[in-house]
């Protein structure tokens, strides 16, 4: 592979959407922000420079990072942020991964606007396992606020309440022609007939799942995460934020004076409000005369805002390739056993505030009733450093502290604890990880992203798990690998990971409400014994809190 340098200049920016301009921290100036584009193989280095009053810090979301865990990005999990005035430069080797993928802020609030697309290219002489697109186009979902994203949070947070929802949802930025004062901020897709069109699909929303739909063409779905999967069709996709979906597109042999809407629009499954407007974009074939064009007003058909069963029928219908040249390595036996319950639940309002959370309680979420608070350092230098104490401890539960019908009616203790608790693994430890939603606060779907590896999705289903039933059903031979997974509203998952990556890895809810509210946990990967087992030294310029 070669090197591919990027500087990423964070910098505020005056932008108009809905009519509103705002000042938002950007990229370049750019928003969304700029590809990355590198083969299999290639080394990247990203300097990033800090001009703005906030902290940042720049997380490639999906990207292995083996045994590059200071490039990982996690505001104080692998590093402290980058402070104003500040530079780090991330640098990493993307290794066993073509696809799509993406880079986001990783502190607070910023990935509402700071995020952008990572396209990674085959290696060269290796080509696509399906037939080669004419061209390669990416579509980036994202929400957009009027207000300053980062005063919502922080307004939540204080007042123990749920934030307030995104003005509207955009594709490339833009929210489309459904928004009052927005049909000029509409992104436009060109095609030429009986052509074929690989849409690189990502899901960079803050706080919603969304179905996504072009009228009157199916898409085929080819990878999931980065990863090749057995290509099916499919009129709606689904799509968790943190996840990324190659698909492909052929157009209609001929199509004169033809646009098509594309739309999308949340999967929503919880309780309280949600942004339930819908994005369109316009898939326009090229003109053949110059005639004038007449926007169509074909709509595709979405399912229903809270349809489950068509959200686990798609995600069920994921495969791995699990052939010679693309094998699916699912531990087949396991070392270590863990159950996660992951849900909302509520934690006592601090002295001296009125919190709006339920029955006078601030909001939470929580893995097995911990709410994981964030240390004031890095969790990676104090594990490097042998410096843990006062950072976190090691007792995450491997089961929850507080078990009860985890999809009926929920208990009346819906306290959980605040901590900074990991789990430790030896190096290369097969892990089986159940992920069990609860209805605390009413059953809803939670896209649980894994930092540093990928992770087989070998079980799904309603209910509660059954230990002693719902294994004999698992897919060991060709389950789906990715790094981000739906956590079945009222149900649960089952992933597989072989802990082969020296470091501390981050797993938390995409929804950022979620994360903000605590629903995440860190997992330390010991090193191993040989040299290429171990995590090398942190580099020089990695900034110090
Ligand atoms: Cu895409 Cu920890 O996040």
């Amino acid at each position: 592979g070669i090197t591919r340098h990027y500087k990423f200049e964070i910098k505020l920016q005056n932008v108009t959407r809905l009519c509103h301009t705002k000042t938002i921290i950007t990229v370049n100036g750019k928003f969304p922000g700029p590809r990355i584009i590198a083969r299999e193989g290639d080394r990247v280095l990203v300097k990033v420079v800090n001009h703005v009053p906030n902290n940042i810090s720049i997380h490639w979301h999906g990207i292995r990072q083996l045994r590059s865990g200071w490039a990982d990005g996690p505001a104080y999990i692998t590093q402290c942020p980058i402070q104003t005035g500040q530079s780090y430069v991330y640098n990493f080797t993307i290794i066993g991964q073509r696809g799509t993928l993406l880079w986001h802020a990783h502190i607070s609030w910023l990935r509402a606007t700071v995020y952008g697309p990572i396209i990674i290219l085959p290696k060269h002489n290796t080509s696509y396992p399906f037939p080669k697109p004419h061209k390669e186009v990416p579509i980036i979902f994202g929400e957009w606020w009027n207000a300053d994203t980062e005063a919502v949070i922080s307004q939540a947070l204080q007042t123990g309440a749920g934030p307030n929802v995104s003005d509207a949802y955009t594709i490339n930025g833009l929210p489309g022609p459904l928004y009052n004062c927005s049909a000029n901020e509409t992104f436009k897709l060109k095609v030429k007939p009986r052509k074929r069109y690989m849409l690189r699909v990502i899901n960079a929303a803050l706080n919603d799942d969304l179905f996504f739909s072009i009228a009157n063409h199916s898409l085929t779905v080819v990878d999931a995460d980065g990863v090749y999967v057995k290509p099916f069709n499919a009129d709606v996709i689904l799509i968790t934020p943190g996840q990324t979906s190659n698909v492909l597109l052929n157009t209609m042999p001929s199509a004169p004076n033809s646009s098509f809407l594309m739309l999308a629009r949340p999967y929503f499954t919880g309780q309280g409000t949600f942004d339930n407007s819908t994005v369109a974009g316009v898939l326009e074939y090229e003109q053949p005369s110059k005639s004038n064009k007449t926007l169509s007003t074909i709509r595709p058909t979405l399912p229903q805002i809270n349809d489950t069963s068509y959200a686990a029928n798609f995600s069920r219908r994921f495969r791995s390739l699990a052939n010679a040249q693309f094998p699916a390595n699912v531990p087949q036996t396991v070392e270590k056993r863990f159950f996660f319950t992951v849900g909302l639940g509520s934690s006592p309002c601090p002295k001296n505030q009125t919190c709006q959370g339920p029955n006078g309680t601030e909001f939470a979420a929580s893995v097995n009733n911990i709410s994981f608070a964030l240390p004031t350092k890095a969790l990676l230098q104090a594990h490097f450093f042998g410096q843990s104490n006062g950072v976190y401890t090691n007792d995450f539960p491997s089961t929850p502290l507080m078990p009860y019908n985890y999809t009926g009616t929920p208990p009346n203790n819906t306290m959980v604890t605040n901590a900074t608790k990991v789990v430790v693994l030896p190096f290369n430890t097969s892990v089986e990880l159940v992920l069990q939603d609860t209805s605390i606060l009413g059953a809803e779907s939670h896209p649980l992203h894994l930092h540093g590896f990928n992770h087989f999705v070998v079980g799904q289903g309603f209910g509660n798990f059954d230990p002693n039933k719902d294994p004999s059903n698992f897919n060991l031979v060709d389950p789906v690998e990715r790094n981000t997974v739906a956590v079945p509203s009222g149900g649960w998952v089952a992933i597989r990971f072989l802990a082969d990556n020296p470091g501390v890895w981050f797993m938390h809810c995409h929804f950022d409400v979620h994360l903000s509210w605590g629903l995440r946990m860190a997992w330390v990967v010991m090193d191993g014994k040989l040299p290429n087992q171990k995590l090398p030294p942190p580099p020089s310029d990695l900034p110090k809190c």
